[in-house]
Protein backbone atom coordinates (compact mmCIF):
# COMPACT_ATOMS: atom_id res chain seq x y z
CA UNK A 1 0.00 0.00 0.00
CA UNK A 2 2.97 2.49 -0.21
CA UNK A 3 2.04 3.74 -3.44
CA UNK A 4 -1.22 4.83 -2.20
CA UNK A 5 -0.65 7.41 0.98
CA UNK A 6 -4.10 8.05 0.91
CA UNK A 7 -5.76 4.83 0.46
CA UNK A 8 -5.55 2.55 3.78
CA UNK A 9 -7.01 -0.28 5.39
CA UNK A 10 -8.38 0.81 8.68
CA UNK A 11 -9.76 -2.27 10.74
CA UNK A 12 -9.33 -4.52 6.86
CA UNK A 13 -11.79 -1.94 5.35
CA UNK A 14 -9.85 0.28 2.87
CA UNK A 15 -10.59 4.05 3.12
CA UNK A 16 -9.68 7.23 0.88
CA UNK A 17 -8.60 9.35 3.53
CA UNK A 18 -11.51 9.57 5.84
CA UNK A 19 -14.13 7.50 3.77
CA UNK A 20 -14.45 4.02 3.58
CA UNK A 21 -14.89 2.75 -0.35
CA UNK A 22 -17.91 0.79 0.89
CA UNK A 23 -19.85 3.58 1.55
CA UNK A 24 -19.02 5.32 -1.20
CA UNK A 25 -20.06 2.22 -3.28
CA UNK A 26 -23.30 2.43 -1.32
CA UNK A 27 -24.23 5.72 -2.03
CA UNK A 28 -23.09 6.44 -5.75
CA UNK A 29 -23.18 2.61 -6.69
CA UNK A 30 -20.60 0.92 -8.69
CA UNK A 31 -18.83 1.23 -10.93
CA UNK A 32 -17.67 4.62 -10.11
CA UNK A 33 -14.16 6.62 -10.45
CA UNK A 34 -13.07 7.69 -6.73
CA UNK A 35 -10.51 10.69 -6.80
CA UNK A 36 -8.19 11.73 -3.40
CA UNK A 37 -7.96 15.86 -3.46
CA UNK A 38 -5.13 15.46 -1.09
CA UNK A 39 -3.09 12.73 -3.09
CA UNK A 40 -3.55 15.24 -5.83
CA UNK A 41 -2.85 18.44 -4.14
CA UNK A 42 0.01 16.81 -2.82
CA UNK A 43 1.52 15.59 -5.78
CA UNK A 44 1.23 19.31 -7.61
CA UNK A 45 3.12 20.56 -4.41
CA UNK A 46 6.02 18.29 -4.41
CA UNK A 47 6.56 19.22 -8.50
CA UNK A 48 6.28 23.03 -7.70
CA UNK A 49 8.78 22.43 -4.49
CA UNK A 50 11.24 20.63 -6.59
CA UNK A 51 11.49 23.50 -9.16
CA UNK A 52 11.77 26.14 -6.10
CA UNK A 53 15.42 27.43 -7.17
CA UNK A 54 14.11 27.81 -11.09
CA UNK A 55 11.49 29.58 -12.85
CA UNK A 56 9.00 27.09 -13.84
CA UNK A 57 5.76 26.42 -14.79
CA UNK A 58 3.81 23.00 -14.30
CA UNK A 59 1.33 22.10 -17.57
CA UNK A 60 -0.99 19.05 -16.37
CA UNK A 61 -1.47 17.42 -19.57
CA UNK A 62 -5.25 17.52 -19.38
CA UNK A 63 -5.69 14.29 -21.49
CA UNK A 64 -4.85 12.25 -18.41
CA UNK A 65 -8.51 13.03 -16.85
CA UNK A 66 -10.05 15.99 -18.12
CA UNK A 67 -13.05 16.20 -15.46
CA UNK A 68 -13.62 19.97 -14.75
CA UNK A 69 -13.30 19.72 -11.05
CA UNK A 70 -9.88 18.09 -11.25
CA UNK A 71 -8.60 21.04 -13.42
CA UNK A 72 -10.28 23.56 -11.48
CA UNK A 73 -8.58 22.42 -8.13
CA UNK A 74 -4.81 22.36 -9.84
CA UNK A 75 -6.14 25.69 -11.73
CA UNK A 76 -6.31 27.09 -7.92
CA UNK A 77 -3.09 25.50 -6.90
CA UNK A 78 -1.31 27.21 -9.55
CA UNK A 79 -0.77 25.06 -12.10
CA UNK A 80 -0.91 25.46 -15.91
CA UNK A 81 -2.38 23.38 -18.89
CA UNK A 82 -0.77 21.15 -21.92
CA UNK A 83 -4.30 20.81 -24.27
CA UNK A 84 -4.58 18.78 -27.16
CA UNK A 85 -7.84 19.70 -28.38
CA UNK A 86 -10.33 22.83 -28.54
CA UNK A 87 -12.41 20.59 -26.46
CA UNK A 88 -10.03 20.31 -23.78
CA UNK A 89 -9.16 24.39 -24.05
CA UNK A 90 -12.90 24.73 -23.59
CA UNK A 91 -13.01 22.51 -20.82
CA UNK A 92 -9.85 24.33 -18.39
CA UNK A 93 -11.45 27.86 -19.44
CA UNK A 94 -14.81 26.47 -18.17
CA UNK A 95 -12.91 25.18 -15.30
CA UNK A 96 -11.25 28.71 -14.16
CA UNK A 97 -7.62 28.03 -15.67
CA UNK A 98 -5.24 31.29 -16.66
CA UNK A 99 -5.05 31.24 -20.67
CA UNK A 100 -1.71 32.30 -20.17
CA UNK A 101 -0.56 29.15 -18.98
CA UNK A 102 -1.57 27.20 -21.27
CA UNK A 103 0.67 25.39 -23.94
CA UNK A 104 -1.60 23.51 -26.67
CA UNK A 105 0.58 19.97 -28.03
CA UNK A 106 -0.70 17.80 -30.67
CA UNK A 107 0.14 16.98 -34.19
CA UNK A 108 -3.25 17.67 -36.11
CA UNK A 109 -4.77 20.57 -34.62
CA UNK A 110 -7.44 21.78 -36.96
CA UNK A 111 -7.83 25.37 -38.00
CA UNK A 112 -10.69 25.78 -35.96
CA UNK A 113 -9.45 24.66 -32.53
CA UNK A 114 -5.99 27.02 -34.04
CA UNK A 115 -8.43 30.20 -33.78
CA UNK A 116 -9.80 29.56 -30.24
CA UNK A 117 -6.65 28.90 -28.84
CA UNK A 118 -5.13 32.58 -30.64
CA UNK A 119 -9.01 34.13 -29.48
CA UNK A 120 -8.11 32.60 -25.61
CA UNK A 121 -4.15 33.79 -25.61
CA UNK A 122 -2.94 31.06 -25.04
CA UNK A 123 1.09 31.08 -23.88
CA UNK A 124 2.22 28.96 -26.52
CA UNK A 125 1.79 26.52 -29.45
CA UNK A 126 3.86 23.37 -29.17
CA UNK A 127 4.09 23.14 -33.14
CA UNK A 128 5.08 19.32 -34.75
CA UNK A 129 5.86 20.52 -38.63
CA UNK A 130 6.41 22.92 -40.86
CA UNK A 131 2.92 22.57 -42.24
CA UNK A 132 1.79 23.39 -39.17
CA UNK A 133 4.01 26.09 -38.39
CA UNK A 134 2.74 27.73 -41.85
CA UNK A 135 -1.30 26.87 -41.03
CA UNK A 136 -0.76 28.77 -38.11
CA UNK A 137 1.15 31.90 -39.51
CA UNK A 138 -1.69 32.14 -42.06
CA UNK A 139 -4.10 31.54 -39.58
CA UNK A 140 -2.72 34.18 -36.91
CA UNK A 141 -2.04 36.80 -39.93
CA UNK A 142 -6.15 36.63 -40.55
CA UNK A 143 -6.92 37.58 -37.27
CA UNK A 144 -4.22 40.43 -36.94
CA UNK A 145 -2.63 38.38 -33.86
CA UNK A 146 1.20 36.79 -33.21
CA UNK A 147 1.29 33.07 -32.20
CA UNK A 148 4.02 32.19 -30.18
CA UNK A 149 5.59 29.21 -30.63
CA UNK A 150 7.57 25.97 -29.75
CA UNK A 151 8.66 23.87 -32.17
CA UNK A 152 8.03 20.28 -30.65
CA UNK A 153 11.21 17.90 -31.73
CA UNK A 154 11.99 14.47 -31.64
CA UNK A 155 15.03 14.08 -30.21
CA UNK A 156 15.39 10.69 -31.19
CA UNK A 157 15.45 8.93 -27.82
CA UNK A 158 14.58 5.84 -26.21
CA UNK A 159 11.96 6.09 -23.84
CA UNK A 160 12.15 2.46 -23.15
CA UNK A 161 8.27 1.79 -22.26
CA UNK A 162 5.71 0.66 -24.08
CA UNK A 163 5.77 1.22 -27.72
CA UNK A 164 2.43 2.16 -28.02
CA UNK A 165 3.11 5.20 -25.41
CA UNK A 166 6.50 5.74 -26.73
CA UNK A 167 6.67 9.46 -28.51
CA UNK A 168 10.64 10.46 -28.77
CA UNK A 169 11.87 7.72 -31.65
CA UNK A 170 13.11 9.03 -35.14
CA UNK A 171 10.24 6.31 -36.74
CA UNK A 172 7.27 8.28 -34.71
CA UNK A 173 4.93 10.33 -35.68
CA UNK A 174 5.57 13.18 -32.82
CA UNK A 175 7.93 16.61 -33.09
CA UNK A 176 10.48 17.79 -36.06
CA UNK A 177 13.48 15.76 -36.40
CA UNK A 178 16.30 17.23 -34.40
CA UNK A 179 18.14 17.77 -37.13
CA UNK A 180 15.89 20.03 -38.88
CA UNK A 181 14.71 22.14 -36.09
CA UNK A 182 17.59 24.46 -36.31
CA UNK A 183 17.21 25.11 -39.87
CA UNK A 184 13.69 25.96 -39.27
CA UNK A 185 14.00 28.28 -36.71
CA UNK A 186 16.46 30.11 -38.96
CA UNK A 187 14.34 30.34 -42.12
CA UNK A 188 11.08 31.08 -40.69
CA UNK A 189 11.74 34.69 -40.15
CA UNK A 190 9.05 35.33 -42.87
CA UNK A 191 6.35 33.79 -40.96
CA UNK A 192 5.87 37.23 -39.73
CA UNK A 193 3.03 36.16 -37.34
CA UNK A 194 5.01 33.65 -35.48
CA UNK A 195 7.16 34.50 -32.88
CA UNK A 196 9.33 32.13 -31.49
CA UNK A 197 9.45 31.87 -28.15
CA UNK A 198 10.21 28.36 -26.50
CA UNK A 199 11.66 24.49 -27.68
CA UNK A 200 9.73 21.31 -26.39
CA UNK A 201 9.92 17.82 -26.36
CA UNK A 202 8.28 14.72 -25.09
CA UNK A 203 9.20 11.41 -25.53
CA UNK A 204 6.80 9.19 -23.83
CA UNK A 205 4.64 8.13 -21.30
CA UNK A 206 5.37 5.61 -17.98
CA UNK A 207 8.84 6.20 -18.02
CA UNK A 208 10.51 4.30 -14.85
CA UNK A 209 14.25 5.27 -15.65
CA UNK A 210 15.95 9.09 -15.13
CA UNK A 211 18.51 8.05 -18.34
CA UNK A 212 15.92 8.65 -21.34
CA UNK A 213 15.09 12.31 -19.73
CA UNK A 214 18.71 13.31 -18.90
CA UNK A 215 19.38 12.09 -22.87
CA UNK A 216 16.66 14.54 -24.00
CA UNK A 217 17.36 17.55 -22.08
CA UNK A 218 21.65 17.25 -22.99
CA UNK A 219 20.15 17.58 -26.98
CA UNK A 220 18.08 20.32 -26.28
CA UNK A 221 20.72 22.04 -24.51
CA UNK A 222 22.71 21.73 -27.43
CA UNK A 223 20.26 22.36 -29.94
CA UNK A 224 19.43 25.60 -27.86
CA UNK A 225 22.70 26.89 -27.70
CA UNK A 226 22.98 26.24 -31.96
CA UNK A 227 19.70 28.38 -31.79
CA UNK A 228 20.17 31.16 -30.22
CA UNK A 229 24.00 31.17 -31.67
CA UNK A 230 21.91 32.52 -34.79
CA UNK A 231 20.54 35.54 -32.80
CA UNK A 232 16.67 33.46 -32.08
CA UNK A 233 16.55 34.06 -28.68
CA UNK A 234 14.23 31.19 -26.52
CA UNK A 235 12.69 31.79 -23.12
CA UNK A 236 11.31 28.42 -22.50
CA UNK A 237 11.89 25.02 -22.65
CA UNK A 238 9.65 22.79 -22.38
CA UNK A 239 10.10 19.39 -21.35
CA UNK A 240 6.63 17.37 -21.71
CA UNK A 241 5.85 14.92 -19.41
CA UNK A 242 6.26 11.16 -19.41
CA UNK A 243 7.68 10.44 -15.13
CA UNK A 244 6.23 7.02 -14.42
CA UNK A 245 4.29 5.70 -11.25
CA UNK A 246 4.08 2.28 -9.34
CA UNK A 247 1.10 0.38 -10.46
CA UNK A 248 2.89 -2.97 -9.43
CA UNK A 249 6.67 -3.78 -8.96
CA UNK A 250 7.93 -0.66 -10.65
CA UNK A 251 10.50 1.14 -8.89
CA UNK A 252 9.77 4.84 -10.10
CA UNK A 253 12.24 8.08 -9.29
CA UNK A 254 10.31 10.46 -7.27
CA UNK A 255 9.06 13.51 -8.17
CA UNK A 256 12.06 15.09 -6.46
CA UNK A 257 14.93 12.96 -8.49
CA UNK A 258 12.84 13.60 -11.64
CA UNK A 259 13.45 17.55 -11.60
CA UNK A 260 16.57 17.10 -10.25
CA UNK A 261 17.65 15.08 -13.12
CA UNK A 262 16.04 18.10 -15.75
CA UNK A 263 17.20 20.76 -13.76
CA UNK A 264 21.31 19.53 -13.57
CA UNK A 265 22.09 20.41 -17.35
CA UNK A 266 19.20 22.65 -18.09
CA UNK A 267 19.36 25.39 -15.15
CA UNK A 268 22.53 26.58 -16.39
CA UNK A 269 20.74 28.26 -19.53
CA UNK A 270 18.57 30.61 -16.87
CA UNK A 271 15.49 29.82 -19.11
CA UNK A 272 12.10 29.37 -17.46
CA UNK A 273 11.33 25.67 -17.69
CA UNK A 274 8.01 23.73 -18.44
CA UNK A 275 6.89 20.27 -17.49
CA UNK A 276 3.34 17.94 -18.85
CA UNK A 277 2.98 16.18 -16.26
CA UNK A 278 -0.05 13.45 -16.69
CA UNK A 279 0.16 10.45 -14.89
CA UNK A 280 2.12 11.43 -12.04
CA UNK A 281 0.09 14.35 -10.83
CA UNK A 282 -3.39 11.97 -11.10
CA UNK A 283 -2.58 8.39 -11.45
CA UNK A 284 -2.36 6.90 -7.99
CA UNK A 285 -4.82 9.72 -6.72
CA UNK A 286 -7.83 7.92 -8.23
CA UNK A 287 -9.43 4.19 -8.30
CA UNK A 288 -12.09 2.78 -9.67
CA UNK A 289 -14.52 0.55 -7.80
CA UNK A 290 -16.27 -2.31 -9.11
CA UNK A 291 -18.76 -4.83 -7.58
CA UNK A 292 -18.58 -8.84 -8.34
CA UNK A 293 -21.79 -10.03 -10.24
CA UNK A 294 -21.26 -13.72 -10.74
CA UNK A 295 -18.21 -16.14 -9.60
CA UNK A 296 -17.94 -18.95 -12.61
CA UNK A 297 -15.32 -21.62 -12.50
CA UNK A 298 -14.56 -23.83 -15.62
CA UNK A 299 -12.51 -26.39 -15.54
CA UNK A 300 -9.36 -24.25 -16.23
CA UNK A 301 -10.19 -20.85 -14.74
CA UNK A 302 -11.51 -19.22 -11.86
CA UNK A 303 -13.99 -16.03 -12.93
CA UNK A 304 -14.94 -13.07 -11.04
CA UNK A 305 -17.27 -10.82 -13.30
CA UNK A 306 -17.05 -7.70 -12.05
CA UNK A 307 -19.84 -4.96 -13.07
CA UNK A 308 -16.87 -2.69 -14.40
CA UNK A 309 -15.72 -3.33 -17.73
CA UNK A 310 -13.07 -2.34 -20.92
CA UNK A 311 -15.22 0.52 -21.64
CA UNK A 312 -14.47 1.99 -18.38
CA UNK A 313 -10.91 1.16 -17.98
CA UNK A 314 -9.22 0.76 -21.48
CA UNK A 315 -6.00 -0.10 -19.78
CA UNK A 316 -5.45 -3.98 -19.22
CA UNK A 317 -7.13 -4.46 -22.58
CA UNK A 318 -4.88 -2.38 -24.47
CA UNK A 319 -1.70 -2.14 -23.44
CA UNK A 320 -1.67 -5.01 -20.81
CA UNK A 321 -1.38 -2.51 -18.40
CA UNK A 322 -1.32 -4.18 -14.71
CA UNK A 323 -3.15 -2.69 -12.51
CA UNK A 324 -3.80 -3.67 -8.55
CA UNK A 325 -7.21 -4.96 -7.42
CA UNK A 326 -7.84 -4.74 -4.04
CA UNK A 327 -11.12 -5.97 -1.89
CA UNK A 328 -12.37 -2.74 -0.41
CA UNK A 329 -13.34 -5.80 2.92
CA UNK A 330 -10.03 -7.22 3.10
CA UNK A 331 -10.68 -11.26 4.12
CA UNK A 332 -7.26 -13.31 3.89
CA UNK A 333 -8.77 -16.90 4.57
CA UNK A 334 -8.99 -19.23 1.76
CA UNK A 335 -8.03 -16.65 -1.35
CA UNK A 336 -8.59 -18.35 -4.62
CA UNK A 337 -6.88 -17.54 -8.08
CA UNK A 338 -9.48 -15.51 -10.12
CA UNK A 339 -9.82 -13.39 -13.39
CA UNK A 340 -11.86 -10.29 -12.23
CA UNK A 341 -13.15 -9.83 -15.98
CA UNK A 342 -15.96 -7.49 -17.17
CA UNK A 343 -19.52 -8.17 -18.83
CA UNK A 344 -18.20 -6.72 -22.46
CA UNK A 345 -18.24 -9.54 -25.15
CA UNK A 346 -14.28 -9.98 -25.92
CA UNK A 347 -11.67 -12.00 -24.37
CA UNK A 348 -10.13 -8.98 -24.03
CA UNK A 349 -12.23 -7.21 -21.49
CA UNK A 350 -10.47 -8.40 -18.22
CA UNK A 351 -8.74 -6.09 -15.32
CA UNK A 352 -6.50 -8.38 -13.78
CA UNK A 353 -5.49 -12.02 -14.41
CA UNK A 354 -4.57 -14.57 -12.01
CA UNK A 355 -5.36 -12.39 -8.57
CA UNK A 356 -5.76 -13.73 -5.04
CA UNK A 357 -8.37 -13.02 -3.49
CA UNK A 358 -11.17 -14.59 -1.39
CA UNK A 359 -14.50 -13.42 -3.40
CA UNK A 360 -17.76 -13.63 -2.93
CA UNK A 361 -21.01 -12.30 -5.21
CA UNK A 362 -21.38 -8.65 -4.55
CA UNK A 363 -17.95 -7.95 -2.53
CA UNK A 364 -16.87 -4.69 -3.69
CA UNK A 365 -13.21 -4.42 -5.44
CA UNK A 366 -10.61 -1.47 -6.26
CA UNK A 367 -9.07 -0.94 -8.97
CA UNK A 368 -5.89 1.33 -8.04
CA UNK A 369 -3.67 4.10 -9.72
CA UNK A 370 -6.72 4.03 -12.14
CA UNK A 371 -6.75 8.19 -12.07
CA UNK A 372 -4.69 8.50 -15.14
CA UNK A 373 -6.23 7.53 -18.64
CA UNK A 374 -9.40 5.83 -17.10
CA UNK A 375 -12.05 8.31 -17.61
CA UNK A 376 -10.75 9.79 -19.95
CA UNK A 377 -10.46 6.68 -21.95
CA UNK A 378 -13.33 5.40 -21.43
CA UNK A 379 -16.23 4.81 -24.06
CA UNK A 380 -19.59 3.86 -24.04
CA UNK A 381 -18.88 -0.10 -25.70
CA UNK A 382 -22.01 -2.15 -25.65
CA UNK A 383 -24.24 0.54 -24.86
CA UNK A 384 -22.77 1.44 -21.49
CA UNK A 385 -23.20 4.84 -19.71
CA UNK A 386 -19.81 6.29 -18.60
CA UNK A 387 -19.94 5.63 -14.85
CA UNK A 388 -19.80 8.16 -11.56
CA UNK A 389 -16.82 10.22 -10.63
CA UNK A 390 -16.62 11.47 -6.86
CA UNK A 391 -13.84 13.03 -5.21
CA UNK A 392 -12.83 12.87 -1.33
CA UNK A 393 -11.27 15.55 0.51
CA UNK A 394 -10.92 14.27 4.26
CA UNK A 395 -14.19 13.26 5.47
CA UNK A 396 -16.01 14.66 2.56
CA UNK A 397 -17.67 13.03 -0.61
CA UNK A 398 -18.13 15.40 -3.92
CA UNK A 399 -20.12 14.04 -6.75
CA UNK A 400 -18.06 15.20 -10.13
CA UNK A 401 -19.70 13.33 -12.44
CA UNK A 402 -23.31 11.90 -12.60
CA UNK A 403 -23.48 8.68 -13.83
CA UNK A 404 -24.75 8.53 -17.31
CA UNK A 405 -28.18 7.27 -18.74
CA UNK A 406 -28.95 6.05 -21.77
CA UNK A 407 -30.92 8.99 -22.81
CA UNK A 408 -27.83 11.00 -22.69
CA UNK A 409 -26.39 8.37 -24.94
CA UNK A 410 -28.79 8.21 -27.64
CA UNK A 411 -29.84 12.01 -27.20
CA UNK A 412 -27.97 13.07 -30.63
CA UNK A 413 -29.06 10.19 -32.23
CA UNK A 414 -31.69 10.38 -35.09
CA UNK A 415 -34.13 7.37 -36.92
CA UNK A 416 -35.08 7.72 -40.35
CA UNK A 417 -37.69 9.74 -41.71
N1 LIG B 1 2.69 15.94 -23.03
C1 LIG B 1 2.39 15.35 -24.20
C2 LIG B 1 2.67 16.07 -25.45
C3 LIG B 1 1.80 14.07 -24.23
O1 LIG B 1 1.52 13.50 -25.39
C4 LIG B 1 1.52 13.41 -23.01
C5 LIG B 1 0.90 12.08 -22.99
C6 LIG B 1 1.85 14.07 -21.80
C7 LIG B 1 2.44 15.32 -21.86
C8 LIG B 1 1.57 13.46 -20.46
O2 LIG B 1 2.28 12.31 -20.24
P1 LIG B 1 2.30 11.62 -18.79
O3 LIG B 1 3.00 12.57 -17.84
O4 LIG B 1 0.92 11.37 -18.39
O5 LIG B 1 3.08 10.38 -19.00
N2 LIG B 1 -3.02 6.26 -22.59
C9 LIG B 1 -1.68 5.94 -22.15
C10 LIG B 1 -0.81 7.17 -21.99
C11 LIG B 1 -0.75 8.03 -23.23
C12 LIG B 1 0.07 9.27 -23.05
C13 LIG B 1 -0.11 10.22 -24.18
N3 LIG B 1 0.61 11.44 -24.05
C14 LIG B 1 -1.77 5.12 -20.87
O6 LIG B 1 -2.86 4.85 -20.39
O7 LIG B 1 -0.74 4.69 -20.35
Amino acid sequence: MSGFPSFEYRDNELYVESVPLSHIAKTFGTPCYVYSKKVITDAYQAFDTAFADNDHLICYSVKANANIAILNLLARLGCGFDIVSGGELQRVLKAGGDPGKIVFSGVGKNTEEMRLALTAKILCFNVESEAELNALNQIAAEMGKIASVSLRVNPDVDAKTHPYISTGLKENKFGIPIDDAERIYTTSQELTHIRFTGLDCHIGSQLTELGPFVQASDRILSLVSRIESKGIEIEHLDLGGGLGIRYHEEETPSIQEYVESLCTNISQLNKRILIEPGRALIGNAGLLLTRVEYLKQTPDKNFAIVDAAMNDLMRPALYDAYHEILPVIKNDINKETYQIVGPICETGDFLGHDRELNSTSGDILAVMSSGAYGMSMSSNYNTRPRVAEVMVDGDDVHLIRERETIDHLIATEKILP
